[in-house]
Formats: C-alpha cells, structure tokens, sequence
C-alpha cells in the first residue's frame, strides 16, 4: 500500500537552484532515503512533504490525499529537522511534552510516553535538562524523540544522526531499524552518507543537482548502479578507461562482453572485491605497491597499465605477497559506463 506519494515536484528557488521532476512512492511502513551530494535538492524534498516550503508544481499524497493545502501542523508528518531545533528556553520534558499536551493526552499519559521514548534514545532522566546543557547528538536524539511521539503517518529525518560519534551512529540506526519493525513506521530519511543509506534503507533514492539519478534497493544499487554517479558515489570502485567495438569491452589485452551497447570510449568501473590476483603471466600485468590488512580482509594497492588499482581480498590469500611483486589480475565483474 503506498502511504506518501510524491508526483511531478518541482521546486526552483529564485537562485534557480532547486529540484524538479520528482516522483516516489513510499509504501507504508517503507523506511526510504535520500542519499546526494550537499546541495542536491534532499532538504528541499523533504521540506515539500513537511510543508515547509510550497513546491512550484506538483502535488503530494498522504494516504491518497493530497497535503499540499495543509499547513505543517495539520500534515500527517514529523520532521527532524537538519541541525535539531528545541526550544531553548523549554526543558527536555516541555520539548518532548509539546505537542503532546496539544493533543490533550493526561498528564499520567504523557509521563509514561516520555519514560518511554528516553529510554529508547538512551537519555533516561533527562527530562529536566534544558538544550544548552546537552551535547549536540544528544539534542538530535531529543529531537529524534520528540518526532516519535507525535506518532506520525510519514517520518521526515533530515540527517538526523549526524552529530553522533561513529559507536552512537551505528547503534542509532540499528534502533531505527528495530522501531520501525516493530512500529510499521514510514520513514523518508535524508543523509549524505552511502554507508549509512546502504545500512538502513529498504530503499535509496540517489540525487544529483535536483534529479533522481536512481532509486533502488540498496543491494540493487550496489550491483548495478545505474549512472557513472552512483557507481562514483556508492561504496568503493576502481574506474579504468576502455573501449568498446561490437560485441566487447577492451581494458589492455582484457576483454568483457558490451552488454550497454557502448560505442568508442567508456568508463569501466570495477569493485575491490572483484579484482582477483594470479600468476603474472594471467591478466593483466601488475605490481603490488601496499598490502594493508584491515580486520578480515586486506586492502592490496596495485600500479597497473592502466593506473593505480585497489583490491580488496581475504586476509588469509594475501600472506605470502609482498610490496614489488610483479602479479596477473583479472576482474570477476565489471561494469561499463559511456565515459563522461
Ligand atoms: N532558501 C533558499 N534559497 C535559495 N536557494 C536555496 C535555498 N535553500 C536551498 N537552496 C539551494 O537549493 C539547492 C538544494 O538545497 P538543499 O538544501 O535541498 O540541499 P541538500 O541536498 O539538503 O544539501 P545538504 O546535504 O548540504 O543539506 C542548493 O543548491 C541550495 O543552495
Ligand atoms: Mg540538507
């Protein structure tokens, strides 16, 4: 069942900067999230379905009804906004407790919810503190709070995890993760972040200067991402000029089948964990510059013909090599791209 549904918006600021063309579907209890360069248009979406900002053209369902008309308050939405804004002068309890008293909940009610939803943002017994007395990630888990309570029908989270240290990050999303299963909540999350859209998502949405460039799942997008953007912009990748005629790609003495029926120069983009490394007399010539190990797996620099290459391979297959070897590697799978 589709719960948000963005049709057609544009928005163009007077600079001209701004978003246009855009359409999603969000099913309900779908947590999915924008992911883009700073400047790309994220916020802008995001306040469009809050009803912060009045789009140019375009409309936006909640449930089936269009929302445009409605001031914030009246929306079916929270948002946490990008850089969390409490009320200063109230404290933790007055923030969280807001939009509650609005709705005419007992003060028992409203007691209990708070309890609650501290504890689930790890800031129990907070309530009497003001904002100026918390650190910056924890005013974002408050606001991060603050919109739970208000039980919406569509969460909007603008980069809500972007104070915390890399630990409370992690463990922050994992939370989201456990409250939407258990909560059915639909979420529109905002990040600049690949690795965090990649972790939580059930679906990404890249944008590039005010379009989507694709929206898929984060496996999807992983595999085959579909510009040379998202193959720049998600995860890590090596890029290699080749050239493509008739039925194949060549990289040097490399050949691959041309399944984007390219023509001349294109871009190959091969993932780390795709380059495989042999005798040097298979493949492609190379010569190890740096092995690093990193946990379970090891980081192998490598200065081919066709530049600096990085491989990622098991800790284990990189015990006997060593700086100045001369190897042959080969590429499991590539992707090909019309060079830019
Ligand atoms: N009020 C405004 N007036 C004019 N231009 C604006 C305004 N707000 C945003 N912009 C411009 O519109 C574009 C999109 O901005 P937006 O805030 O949506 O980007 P974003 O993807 O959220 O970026 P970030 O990751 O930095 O938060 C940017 O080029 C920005 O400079
Ligand atoms: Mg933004």
């Amino acid at each position: 069942m589709i719960q948000l549904s963005i049709q057609n918006l544009t928005k163009r600021y007077k600079t001209g900067d701004g978003v246009s063309g855009i359409n999603i579907d969000v099913g309900k209890g779908e947590l999915v999230t924008l992911l883009g360069p700073s400047g790309c248009g994220k916020t802008t979406v995001l306040r469009s379905i809050g009803g912060f900002l009045e789009p140019d053209s375009g409309d936006i369902l909640i449930e089936g009804k269009s929302v445009l008309k409605l001031p914030p308050e009246k929306r079916p939405t929270a948002m946490v906004f990008q850089g969390y804004n409490l009320w200063p002068h109230m404290n933790v309890y007055n923030n969280l407790a807001f939009g509650l008293k609005i709705r005419k909940k007992s003060k028992s009610e409203i007691d209990e919810a708070i309890r609650r939803v501290l504890d689930l943002v790890r800031l129990p017994g907070s309530e009497k503190k003001y904002p100026g007395q918390l650190s910056g990630g924890q005013q974002q888990r408050i606001a991060v709070a603050r919109a739970f309570l208000l039980e919406p029908a569509v969460l909007l989270l603008d980069e809500p995890f972007s104070a915390l240290d890399a630990k409370l990050r992690h463990e922050m999303r994992e939370e989201l993760r456990d409250i939407q299963a258990s909560t059915g909540l639909t979420m529109v999350f905002v990040t600049h972040d690949q690795e965090e859209a990649l972790s939580i998502s059930d679906r990404i949405i890249v944008m590039n200067a005010g379009n989507i460039e694709q929206m898929a799942t984060p496996q999807e997008i992983y595999d085959h991402p579909k510009t040379l953007f998202v193959a720049q912009f998600i995860g890590k990748m090596n890029f290699i000029q080749g050239k493509a005629e008739g039925s194949h790609v060549h990289v040097k003495q490399l050949r691959y089948a041309n399944t984007e029926q390219l023509q001349g120069d294109v871009t190959v983009a091969v993932r780390p964990e795709d380059i495989a490394i042999s005798k040097p007399d298979e493949g492609m010539r190379a010569t190890i510059h740096q092995i690093m190990i990193l946990g379970h797996y090891a980081e192998v620099s490598l200065e081919t013909e066709c530049g600096n290459l990085k491989a990622f391979l098991p800790r284990d297959s990189v015990k006997d090599m060593y700086p100045g070897q001369f190897v042959g590697i080969t590429f499991s799978k590539v992707l090909t791209y019309k060079s830019a």
